[in-house]
């Protein structure tokens, strides 16, 4: 029997799926594993359903004897994709599925930064509310506003269709520009990095990230968004440069919406202090029935990999690829 490594339990019933063919062991941790503990996990693993903070480096992937790695997450940053793929380890991850949820939770931010939702309920709270004032938590008005988006796949159309009835103009920037028909669906209008930067009054993040993009908004690109204008980080925190970043919200930007940070889990004690920020705990994807059918995804990529069919979610560097080895 084939061992698979569960390195932390999933909603749902999907992993009950398969114990019938294979020995699982699950492992309950709260919190994402360091090298050395998940070296211990995937100890003898053949296959292993892992987690976005796990780190599947290269010095971790030469001691183990995995074949595949069914990552719970569209994004896959922490594998050392090269390494694997030269290893013959399939990787598959969990596209689609939570493309609406992390669009609604992306919309969630847009709006808890734009009216100042969490600063407002603070103040109401402590008691702060003597009654309705023509200025009281002036925030921003979507309609007519300009929204950028970086990364133009699944998930940034999902957000650029719920702008739509918001009355946003929508502006995109994409390393390979859409066709025009979707480009009008959208209502979506092509731009470089840097002239979307200029022209937003909501800058949202929707790139994976790799090579090209750790980085990506630095400094100069901060400081060159729109004065009063926000961002908003569902993707990756190493996108973007958390310290310049606080810098701007102090002087420059109207405010920012994280879901995700440069050194996760710790978060940027400067932005704990600030209160023109909105700070989750990475959660995009997290709604019941959506981590449930990512869990059904992740455990029928590992059941169709070992009945020796190609994984429905193979990654795209992988695609087309027959690297595996001993895979029946
Ligand atoms: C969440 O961040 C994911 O990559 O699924
Ligand atoms: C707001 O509550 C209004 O009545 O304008």
């Amino acid at each position: 029997m084939k061992k698979i490594a569960v390195t932390a339990s999933l909603p749902g019933g999907a992993v009950d799926k398969l114990k019938e063919k294979f020995c699982i062991k699950t492992f309950k941790q709260k919190k994402c594993l360091n090298e050395s503990e998940l070296l211990k996990v995937l100890k003898d693993a053949d296959g292993a359903i892992t987690l976005l903070g796990d780190p599947l480096t290269k010095n971790v992937l030469e001691k183990t004897k995995l074949q595949i790695i069914s990552n719970y997450a569209v994004g896959y940053n922490n594998i050392d994709i090269g390494f694997a793929t030269e290893k013959g380890i399939a990787v598959t991850n969990t596209p689609d599925v939570l493309t609406d949820a992390t669009a609604d939770l992306t919309f969630a931010l847009i709006l808890s930064v734009a009216r100042r939702i969490v600063e407002s309920d603070h103040f109401t709270r402590k008691g702060k509310f003597k009654g309705w004032l023509p200025e009281l938590m002036l925030g921003v008005d979507l309609r007519g506003k300009t929204l950028g988006i970086i990364g133009m796949g699944r998930i940034g159309k999902a957000v650029a269709r719920r702008a739509i009835p918001f009355g946003m103009k929508i502006v995109y920037t994409k390393r390979k520009r859409l066709i025009e028909s979707e480009e009008n669906s959208l209502k979506a209008t092509f731009l470089t990095l840097d002239e979307l930067l200029k022209v937003s009054d909501i800058v949202t993040l929707h790139c994976p990230l790799t090579k090209d993009t750790e980085g990506l908004i630095g400094r100069e690109r901060i400081f060159s968004m729109k004065k009063g204008s926000i961002l908003i980080n569902t993707s990756r925190g190493k996108v973007v440069d958390e310290d310049a970043l606080c810098d701007a919200l102090k002087t420059h930007l109207f405010g920012a919406g994280l879901d995700v940070y440069e050194k996760e889990p710790i978060v940027n004690n400067r932005l704990l202090k600030m209160k023109n920020v909105v700070l989750l705990p990475h959660i995009g994807s997290a709604g019941r029935d959506t981590r449930e059918e990512m869990a059904e995804i992740a455990v029928s990529n590992i059941i169709a990999f070992f009945e020796g069919r190609v994984p429905p979610d193979l990654i795209p560097e992988q695609k087309g690829m027959t690297l595996f080895r001993g895979q029946k």
